[in-house]
């Protein structure tokens, strides 16, 4: 079959490169599936850059997020028929494992979905719902799901009437834009750029505001909330912009502390976060108990509320490099998705 891999001795994309491989059979409990497209986050272009905490040695199929057809079901195989449109949750068991090993995240330390074929323990796979395309459900597992428990699952669920704070516009602010905007939520979103400010307030933005030309951007944040300041900070700058989240939050308000797109380096002040009785969530992907319930919730959720994931672009298989090279010049608005 054919498949992306990528070579860690890299650490540049050049290093993701074309590749044959067996097609993977099906062990009992495992269903294969034709892969149809996958969608990249942040984490892989910060793998391929080799600043992600874990490394791999070896090269592997990079990719957490993907979709595609079932193909053929092994043994005992109980939820998927073949022909079944399937996408994947971001961490699975390994498939040589038995269902009970821990799980771990696909597109490093597990071979991922860039790939014609890939193989996953039925416990690792939801149905698409019917409202969308292979494309847009690619979009889902990581980024999606990350905004989805920040809105809903991490301590207090957003409410109607409630303000959300979406920092940026890459894959995780879009859905977390789009979850609050359906919960009925008030929503506010920076950006470096106009346009893509446009874009935000197409898709129900109430408030957009560009935070290169503002970079106290925590001020017009409270000024647009009479001073309260927001409910709920979807996170997803890290040290270089949480200690504005910390002056954003309103009391007992809640921060998903999930991004680290700006310098690791620098020292946040907690002072305000304190004085606001706020809260503050370390978030990894979505729940950590219940990860294929929190899965469906979020699908039963996009269904009913005709929610379509936003691709910006999508890229051929073998233009893999291009499209890393497309995200990480933070071009795209919402996701960037590879078609298989
Ligand atoms: N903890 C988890 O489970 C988890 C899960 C998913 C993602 N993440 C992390 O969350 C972050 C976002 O991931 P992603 O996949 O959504 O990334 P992405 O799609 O690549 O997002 C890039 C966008 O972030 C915005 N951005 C960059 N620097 C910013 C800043 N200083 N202030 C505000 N916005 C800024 C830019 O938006 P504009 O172009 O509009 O300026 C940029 O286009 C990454 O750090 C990623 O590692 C963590």
């Amino acid at each position: 079959m054919n498949a992306i891999e990528f070579d860690p001795s890299g650490n540049t994309f050049e290093a993701l490169r074309h590749t044959e491989r067996p097609r993977p059979d099906p062990g009992p409990g495992q269903v294969r599936v034709r892969m149809r497209a996958a969608s990249i986050n942040y984490r892989d272009l910060s793998i391929a850059w080799g600043t992600y905490p874990s490394q791999q040695d070896a090269p592997f199929i990079p990719l957490s997020d993907g979709a595609g057809h079932v193909e053929a079901v092994g043994e005992g195989v109980t939820g998927f028929e073949k022909g079944d449109r399937v996408v994947n949750t971001f961490s699975q068991v390994p498939p040589d494992g038995p269902p009970s090993a821990a799980r771990q995240p696909l597109g490093a330390p597990l071979d991922g979905t860039l790939a014609e074929y890939q193989v996953f323990h039925e416990s690792g796979l939801l149905h698409v719902p019917d409202t969308l395309s292979m494309e847009e459900a690619a979009t889902l597992p990581c980024a999606a799901q990350t905004a989805w428990h920040t809105l809903f699952g991490a301590g207090r669920p957003v409410l109607p009437g409630q303000t959300v704070l979406m920092l940026g516009t890459g894959g995780v602010s879009i859905f977390a834009l789009q979850f609050a905007t359906a919960a009925g939520a008030r929503t506010l979103i920076t950006s470096s750029s106009d346009e893509k400010r446009e874009r935000a307030r197409a898709l129900g933005a109430d408030e957009t505001i560009n935070y290169e030309r503002t970079p106290d951007w925590h001020e017009p944040i409270l000024d647009r909330t009479d001073g309260r300041g927001v409910d709920c900070v979807v996170e997803v700058g890290g040290t270089g912009t949480l200690g504005r989240s910390f002056q954003a939050v309103a009391p007992e308000g809640k921060i998903g502390l999930i991004g680290v797109l700006t310098d690791a380096d620098q020292n946040p002040n907690p002072q305000m976060l304190m004085q606001r009785r706020g809260h503050l969530h370390g978030i990894y992907v979505g729940s950590i108990d219940h990860p294929r319930d929190s899965f469906a919730a979020m699908n039963a959720a996009i269904e009913a509320n005709d929610i379509r994931p936003v691709v910006d672009r999508t890229f051929a298989l073998e233009e893999a490099q291009a499209a890393y090279q497309y995200q990480a010049d933070q071009a795209h608005f919402g996701k960037v998705v590879i078609s298989i």
